[in-house]
């Protein structure tokens, strides 16, 4: 399937730079879902601005798997890492269109942020994503709300209820609407 609109890596900066930091602090957004040790997965990562952040939060003994379509973004994720000494807990990892997402079994917390509308073929994406989580794991996904409307989030919650997913709303990430998802059952 093609994708409707991919993010390309040089629009990334515009809203990947210093002062993000500010709007989306990772520690408040992403801190309450990860614990030290934790193996996590920053889906359609970018230039990095979460798997740094985790890379923080899952500590010494964790691991973060940063993927993306795109190399130029994991080359910066990747450059990033290792100006700020995180490079052994961050794994880069190149996904491929129309093929399973590069996730092993066993992640803590996978975060899609700015992404889903991005992908194509959502129920497979969700699927894929609901069965690499370890049990108790979470998912949690944030969209743009400039992008994404409300009808077409309340459609993406509504297809992960069907993949087995319960959700939380979650507020109070700027410019964005934002659901916890959890692997019923
Ligand atoms: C708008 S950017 C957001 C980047 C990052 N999450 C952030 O908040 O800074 C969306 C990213 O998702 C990536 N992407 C889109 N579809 C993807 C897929 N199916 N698998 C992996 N990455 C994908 C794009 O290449 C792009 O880097």
């Amino acid at each position: 399937m093609p994708h409707p609109f991919l993010c390309p890596w040089w629009l990334t900066w515009t809203f990947d730079n210093p002062v993000r930091r500010l709007i989306h602090d990772p520690q408040r957004i992403v801190g309450p879902f990860v614990h030290p040790g934790d193996m996590v997965a920053d889906i359609g990562c970018g230039m990095g601005h979460f798997s740094l952040g985790l890379a923080r939060a899952v500590g010494p003994s964790g691991r973060v798997l940063a993927i993306d379509l795109q190399a130029r973004q994991l080359e910066a994720v990747n450059r990033r890492a290792a100006r700020e000494g995180l490079q052994s807990r961050i794994e880069t990892r190149a996904a491929q269109p129309a093929e399973p997402l590069p996730l092993p079994p066993g992640i803590a917390f996978a975060l899609a942020f700015w992404m889903l509308h991005e992908v194509p073929g959502v129920d497979a994406f969700l699927a894929q994503v609901r069965d690499s989580l370890a049990p108790g794991g979470t998912f949690l996904v944030v969209e743009p709300s400039v992008h994404v409307g409300r009808a077409q989030f309340d459609d993406e919650v509504a297809r992960a209820k069907a993949a087995g997913f319960s959700a939380t709303p979650l507020t109070g990430i700027r410019f964005s609407r934002a659901v916890l998802l959890r692997r019923a059952g």
